[in-house]
């Protein structure tokens, strides 16, 4: 995904990337904001700091390839010191992602750490979650999850690809159904409700996992903490 200013998803990027000791464990997150915490996280390994990254999708697999990160999967290492990741829309500390289709994975690495330090843009931020929620299926699964997201008071839209006949295909070889559902009061209620429908994989609402939210500006960068 991109839009936004370049210079603030730089700026908010870049201010996650100081937050890096040496050692460390570091969830790489996706997207095009997360991609400057990636690079400068690469410079810095480049000056001799010493941390292993736990890519969160293909693209940022690649972006810490070539940003020289040494990377490891989740089984290898005893936890995740830290995550930094993107999002769609913030709310206080609520985020909705997967704009980008790499929410699954985004999770399990975002959850699994013990800070995450979310990197957005002033465009981001809402008063309440009102974006479509991207809610990753299993293919066969389909039709059943639209009814039930349908019964949840949702209006899901599956994802297809602009240069593909067909669907989006996640990296983990799912659909996304984009499902609106208006502003979401309660979104530790439908995260729930989400998450116990038989065929989801994963969905793009992150709750009570943001520890600090780092907001680019122009000229700077203001951190919040939930
Ligand atoms: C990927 O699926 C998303 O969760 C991204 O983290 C999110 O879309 C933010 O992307 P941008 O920083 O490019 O807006």
């Amino acid at each position: 995904t991109s839009g936004g200013s370049a210079a603030a998803k730089r700026r908010a990027g870049e201010s996650t990337a100081d937050a890096v000791e040496d050692g460390q464990v570091v969830g790489l997150g996706t997207g095009s904001t997360a991609a400057h915490a990636i690079r400068a996280i690469g410079d810095a390994v480049a000056d001799g700091l010493d941390v292993r990254g736990v890519p969160t999708s293909f693209q940022s697999r690649q972006l810490a390839i070539e940003a020289e990160i040494p990377l490891v999967e989740l089984d290898e290492v005893d936890g995740v010191d830290l995550a930094i990741d993107g999002a769609d829309q913030v709310a206080g500390g609520q985020l909705i992602k997967g704009g980008g289709a790499a929410h699954a994975r985004e999770k399990i690495v975002d959850a699994a750490a013990d800070r995450l330090l979310v990197v957005v843009d002033p465009g981001k931020l809402a008063d309440r979650l009102d974006r479509s929620v991207p809610v990753e299926v299993l293919p066969a699964a389909r039709p059943v999850v639209e009814d039930r997201l349908a019964t949840l008071g949702g209006e899901p839209t599956l994802r297809s690809a602009e240069r593909k006949d067909g669907p989006v295909v996640t990296d983990n070889g799912n659909v996304v159904l984009d499902c609106e559902f208006g502003a979401i009061d309660a979104p530790a209620d439908l995260a729930a409700e989400l998450s116990s429908v038989p065929g989801v994989v994963e969905h793009g609402l992150f709750v009570n996992l943001a520890d600090e939210i780092h907001v680019g500006r122009e000229d700077g960068v203001d951190v919040r903490t939930p």
